[in-house]
């Protein structure tokens, strides 16, 4: 695979260098791009004898005719042959000018016109790490899809001990390696994912809930969208943000999140039904707030509409993945749930637990296969969770696809 390295302006510059060879022996070949910066602290001579390549340096390195013609768009025809652009070390000038959409020179020009995956290996002092604003610009370009390599604690070359040195660089060519693996067994697909709660409205200032946090849902649609699905994600009301190249649709209610999947049903493929819908709501809120007072207040409540079995009926040959929630008999149920509902696979979590489902950062999950087989998967993060329940759907996917067009 082809990989632009751009090397910025820090003490650990030299480590890039073994960064390089680390690159090369996983088989990727390597242009590398260095900052005026990057040029006080190594020469490009080391990159150009370890790659065998011209070190692009400037923006507008040649003088006169059409020399200058080729400079000027050199930045576009590097974007174009390289798949992966790693930053190693990302100083925390550069982070701010990637965030910003700064294009000053080679590299910040570089990285607004690269369309593939960006690696970004930051490497500062611990104090200039921690401050508010390289948090505010690394979450940025997080949102962007950027996969952010922490820097590690240890001795910094500004004599303090701290967060801040860049990783090893065989660990970061293996992240590399990780990304270009990566699969893309989701391309041509329209996911329709829910995640989190729903808000059923008891008077114009309460309503009934659950802590769903939508972490689960919004993993997956992350992971989905990295395997090349087009994906549209209706959420409920949590405060995470939206992931990268997905569509969000923000509801509120159940009947909210009913009409949004049914809206876009036509051009869904797989449906995969996450979210944690309130089973009863208010059919008549009152207009004004409940008052408080010294007896019992009884509610009545309706049941909402169940989103998961209406799909099961209008589903035609889409895939279905529902969820369920369950405190005991997990896969019993679960199973139960997958049949009397018409889905194709069922995913079924205990909820009773601290530290794993509702709210947390991991889960421990049961994937119920067609034939009803159990497939565990965790405890583990939600990430790594949702790439095993996404491994499961590609694998159903492709074998409906083979008896559907048999050879
Ligand atoms: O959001 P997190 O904090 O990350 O937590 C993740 C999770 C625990 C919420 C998630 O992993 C999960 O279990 N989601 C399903 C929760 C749930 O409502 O389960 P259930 O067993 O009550 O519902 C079964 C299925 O029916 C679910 O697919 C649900 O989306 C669907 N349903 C339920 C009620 C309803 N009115 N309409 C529905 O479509």
């Amino acid at each position: 695979m082809r990989v632009v390295l751009g090397v910025g302006g820090g003490i650990a510059a030299y480590k890039s260098a073994e960064l390089v060879r680390a690159l090369q022996q996983r088989g990727h070949d390597v242009q590398v791009v260095m900052t005026r910066a990057a040029r006080e602290f190594i020469q490009p001579l080391t990159f150009a004898a370890l790659t065998g390549r011209k070190v692009i340096t400037d923006l507008f390195s040649q003088s006169g005719g059409e020399d200058t013609l080729s400079s000027a768009v050199e930045h576009i025809a590097v974007a174009h042959e390289n798949e992966v652009l790693v930053v190693a070390p990302a100083t925390a000038d550069l982070l701010a000018r990637f965030s910003h959409g700064l294009a000053d020179d080679f590299l910040t020009t570089l990285y607004l016109a690269f369309e593939g995956k960006v690696v970004l290996a930051p490497a500062m002092n611990s104090a200039m790490w921690e401050h508010a604003a390289t948090k505010t610009n690394l979450g940025i370009l997080q949102q962007r899809g950027h996969v952010i390599i922490e820097p590690e604690e240890g001795w910094l070359a500004c004599g303090t001990l701290g967060a801040g040195r860049l990783p090893d660089p065989v660990r970061i060519a293996e992240q590399v390696d990780s990304i270009t693996r990566r699969k893309r067994d989701l391309t041509g697909e329209s996911i329709l994912i829910t995640a989190g709660p729903t808000q059923e409205a008891l008077d114009p200032v309460r309503y009934i809930s659950n802590r769903s946090s939508g972490k689960m849902g919004y993993a997956i649609a992350h992971a989905a969208a990295e395997r090349g699905a087009r994906v549209v994600l209706v959420s409920g009301p949590v405060s995470i943000p939206a992931p990268h190249n997905v569509e969000v649709i923000h509801v509120r209610t159940a009947q909210e999140m009913r009409k949004a999947v049914f809206d876009h049903l036509e051009e869904t493929s797989i449906i995969i039904k996450s979210a944690a819908v309130a089973d009863y709501y208010m059919a008549n809120v009152p207009q004004q707030k409940l008052k408080k007072t010294a007896t019992r207040l009884s509610l009545e409540l309706d049941p909402t509409p169940d989103i998961l079995a209406e799909a099961g009926q209008r589903k035609g040959d889409r895939l279905l993945i529902g969820f369920a929630a369950e405190t005991e008999n997990l896969v019993e149920e679960a199973r139960r749930k997958m049949i009397s509902k018409h889905c194709d696979m069922l995913v079924a979590n205990l909820v009773n637990r601290d530290g794993l489902g509702f709210d947390a950062d991991q889960n421990e999950v049961d994937i119920i296969l067609p034939s009803g087989q159990a497939v565990h998967a965790g405890p583990a993060d939600k990430k790594d969770i949702a790439e095993r329940i996404l491994d499961q759907v590609a694998t159903l996917r492709l074998h409906l696809r083979a008896v559907e067009k048999p050879a």
